[in-house]
């Protein structure tokens, strides 16, 4: 299997829970390693560049709103697999829809306050890392 990197961000619920580390060792228990790692307070125009290709979605503004509502914490998580293991560990967008034991399931209260986000394919991944993480901040194993 090819060892992949995937964008992941805590999302500004889950860092006010205060439940960073829980989800941070999730990935790390999976055998995915953190190669890069930052806090942000994104303003809109950082939020909606990111989320771009949502923007004719119903959901874009309030997406937006919602992840410029306070703190994120981003990673670049790197292993075996990462881009479909780190959607495994997430579950369903909608934590009401996400099996037990996932993180959405187990600290996320709605679509919109999902507690992560993850890439959903190798080439979005490396569109997404570029956005926050210079090259020469990532670290490989
Ligand atoms: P995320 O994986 O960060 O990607 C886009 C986000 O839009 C998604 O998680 C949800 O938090 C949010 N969202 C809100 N409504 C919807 C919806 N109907 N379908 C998909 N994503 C939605």
């Amino acid at each position: 299997m090819a060892i992949e990197r995937t964008l992941s961000i805590i999302k500004p619920d889950a860092v006010k829970k205060n439940v960073i580390g829980k989800i941070l060792s999730r990935f790390e228990d999976a055998g995915l390693n953190i190669s890069a790692m930052r806090f942000a307070l994104l303003s809109k125009d950082d939020a909606a560049g990111f989320y771009a290709v949502h923007k004719t979605r119903p959901f874009f503004n309030d997406l937006v709103e919602f992840m410029t509502s306070g703190p994120v914490c981003i990673q670049v998580l790197e292993g075996e697999d990462a881009i479909k293991k780190n959607r495994e560990l997430m579950g369903a967008t909608d934590p009401k829809q996400a099996d037990t034991g996932t993180i959405r399931a187990d600290f996320a209260e709605s679509i919109d306050a999902n507690a992560v986000h993850g890439s959903d394919s190798a080439e979005n991944a490396a569109i997404e890392i570029a956005y926050f993480f210079p090259s020469m901040n990532v670290y490989s194993k």
